[in-house]
């Protein structure tokens, strides 16, 4: 069901812009030790962190401006993986001192980094956030959240409105989300698990937010795209005049998360999040209560998925699929496809 090895053509999350700075930080990413820096113009480097003398990591050792001095023999290394000074060989830098680098981007305050095939890393091919610069939409602050799992194991979450009925009593919960009828949608390299609930009070997270009071329609749109990207959308009507199908009436509260699901390996993940709503941009307020709330919520799902990576690395016998897995079925099988062309 774990594909063992991961989608590499595409363009991950390592961090928030913040999480970097003018020191040697590590991290592994796709099983692959990585070593990232800003130079003094403030842009972002990161390198393979292994020296190709005595692959000591390059973390080790230190930032002289925009170079990485190797803290064994000092092999120095730019922001390219080119080496730039070899103290021991009286200057001469052998041939193959150098050391891989990965296209860095910085875009909607994250950092993307491209693992793949050099020279196919194109920009464009990172996710377009259709509101984000819109001064009508209120956002929340970047959430970072380690979880000791499988990357698919959140995608799985994130694709599965009805965990919320059992996980998220608190805050997400409501109403029909435990036994109404799911509908999937598949495009390309999206796949979509949504439904409307129809005239049922709002859950405890949302029925501060909406400008009524009464029962509401809920429509849950929880989207996945190669290679992690999960887009939660939540829409939120006065009962009567919600949609079918996809259709969003004039109106409704939105409320989108957008979730980042980077592997570590093949049993970590990095998780990075904000939520993005179409009201009361200036919010302050509403943007930490949500925050908080969002926070609180996918710890209830770290615990729950750091558990289900341990129990289902070494089943006794074999997991049984439910008709709520259809979607995160046909992901992890998007998934597959998209490794194997990639051979
Ligand atoms: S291990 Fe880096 S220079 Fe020797
Ligand atoms: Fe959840």
């Amino acid at each position: 069901m774990q594909p063992d090895s991961f989608i590499r053509n595409t363009w991950y999350v390592a961090g928030r812009a913040g999480d970097f700075g003018a020191q040697l930080t590590p991290l592994t990413l796709l099983g692959e030790a990585v070593v990232f820096f800003r130079r003094p113009d403030g842009s972002l480097a990161a390198l393979e962190d292994a020296c190709p003398h005595r692959k000591l990591p390059l973390s080790m050792g230190r930032l002289e401006g925009d170079r990485v001095v190797c803290g064994y023999h000092g092999l120095t290394f730019d922001g390219s993986g080119t080496c730039v000074a070899a103290p021991t060989q009286e200057g001469a830098v052998p041939k193959r001192a150098r050391v891989a680098s990965y296209p860095v981007v910085e875009r909607y305050g994250l950092v993307w980094i491209w693992m793949g095939a050099q020279g196919a890393a194109d920009p464009g091919l990172i996710l377009d956030i259709p509101e984000y610069d819109n001064p009508g939409w209120g956002k929340t602050a970047l959430g970072a959240l380690p979880i000791d799992c499988h990357y698919l194991w959140i995608a799985d979450n994130l694709l599965d409105p009805s965990h919320v009925a059992w996980v998220h009593v608190t805050s997400f919960a409501g109403a029909g989300t435990d036994n109404q009828p799911l509908e999937i949608t598949e495009e390309g390299e999206r796949l979509v698990v949504w439904r409307w609930i129809h005239d049922r009070p709002a859950p405890p997270y949302y029925a501060p937010l909406l400008g009524w009071r009464g029962n509401s329609d809920r429509k849950q749109h929880y989207e996945c795209r190669l290679p992690g990207i999960a887009i939660n959308m939540s829409v939120y009507a006065p009962a009567g005049s919600g949609g079918q199908g996809h259709d969003i009436p004039p109106g409704a509260f939105i409320n989108i998360s957008y979730n980042f699901l980077t592997p570590v390996d093949q049993d970590r993940s990095l998780y990075f999040w904000f939520q993005h709503r179409n009201s009361r941009p200036e919010d302050a307020e509403m943007s930490e209560r949500m925050f908080a709330g969002a926070t609180m919520a996918f710890n209830e799902d770290k615990a729950v998925l750091e558990a289900v990576h341990r129990g289902m690395k070494a089943p006794r016998n074999p997991a049984l699929n439910l008709g709520l897995d259809a979607g995160a079925l046909r992901f992890r099988r998007m998934v597959e496809r998209r490794i194997a062309a990639e051979g």
